[in-house]
């Protein structure tokens, strides 16, 4: 088999180096990291397969990989990477999905968990040295069970919050997606509906739309004004579908009680965001799928998807 030049642009455990490097040339440099960005464009003129995340792949950069046959980016979301440049050059991209499911999920979940019973606040309250009378009212949470929970978008990530919501917390689930979706278990539990009625009966709203031309930007004033006054916003997908000010300004004004943010339209949040030391906000820094055996098993897939690609064979998991 040829040896082919792979250029791998995000860590990657040993174990997923050394299944590449047994095949193929490998280079590793990720261009995120100032030290090594210069040796990440050095690279790229030769670069046969590509393989990583969290940098934007637009067409300046493919202009400078003209030998380029398979982008395999770890991760599911694939709006780091210009799909019409990709298609025009007829270079392959993969991605990860359903390996991160469930971990996503429960990350999501904690949002939802976190900012009704104001975890992080209570949690520093403690630690802090504050606990010094038992609590009163002004540092009472909000039930979950029970609450009507409104999910944007409805692809796997979507599905299994739906699940952890009406078959573990007995909330009555409503989600707004281009298609209703026949799950049985949830039957008589998720309804199906348009976005300014899931906006408008939810105490919850969990976004876990992915970022394209239609979303980005969707939640905006007006949308934040068509929620319930006293909900809860939660973001477990991208940061690009949520105008900031407009939240913020939603937050500041009381008609929302709190959001949950694991992501953000700039990554890593700047330090001067308004997000970052607000009150009411929780804010991870883009932890959905991160742990230890989730991240392996998208390594795991990603490494896979590669080498397939770069074997003429059909991946696991690529996006059309
Ligand atoms: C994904 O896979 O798209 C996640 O956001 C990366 O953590």
């Amino acid at each position: 088999m040829t040896r082919k030049n792979v250029l791998v642009f995000r860590e990657l455990p040993d174990d997923q180096l050394a299944r590449i490097q047994a095949d193929h040339e490998t280079t590793v440099a990720n261009p995120r990291v100032p030290a090594q960005r210069d040796a990440f464009f050095a690279a790229l003129p030769a670069a046969q397969g590509l393989i990583g995340s969290s940098f934007r792949i637009d067409d300046a950069v493919l202009t400078r990989a003209p030998r380029l046959e398979v982008i395999s980016s770890i991760s599911v979301g694939v709006d780091n990477y210009e799909l019409a440049a990709l298609k025009q050059r007829g270079i392959l991209l993969c991605n990860t999905p359903g390996v991160l499911t469930e971990t996503t999920a429960d990350t999501i979940f904690a949002l939802v968990m976190a900012t009704s019973r104001r975890l992080v606040e209570l949690a520093l309250h403690v630690r802090e040295g504050r606990w010094t009378r038992n609590i009163d009212e002004s540092l009472f949470g909000w039930d979950v069970h029970g609450k009507t929970l409104g999910i944007l978008g409805f692809g796997r990530i979507g599905q299994a919050v739906a699940r952890r919501a009406a078959l573990g917390f007995g909330m009555p689930v409503l989600y707004h997606n281009p298609f209703p979706v026949d799950l049985p278990e949830l039957a008589g539990r998720a309804r199906h509906a348009a976005l300014e009625t899931v906006l408008g009966a939810a105490d919850i709203v969990v976004s876990t739309l992915p970022l394209t031309e239609e979303t980005r930007g969707l939640m905006d004033a007006s949308r934040f004004a068509a929620m319930k006054a006293g909900a809860i916003f939660v973001n477990g997908s991208r940061g690009a579908i949520v105008n900031e000010d407009d939240l913020l300004a939603a937050l500041d004004a009381g008609h929302l009680r709190a959001a949950g943010l694991d992501v953000f339209g700039t990554e890593p949040l700047p330090l001067d965001s308004a997000l970052r030391g607000h009150r009411q906000v929780t804010a991870l820094p883009h932890i959905g799928s991160a742990t230890h055996e989730t991240r392996h098993a998208m390594a795991v897939l990603a490494t896979s998807n590669l080498l397939q690609a770069l074997r003429g064979e059909r991946p696991a998991a690529s996006v059309d």
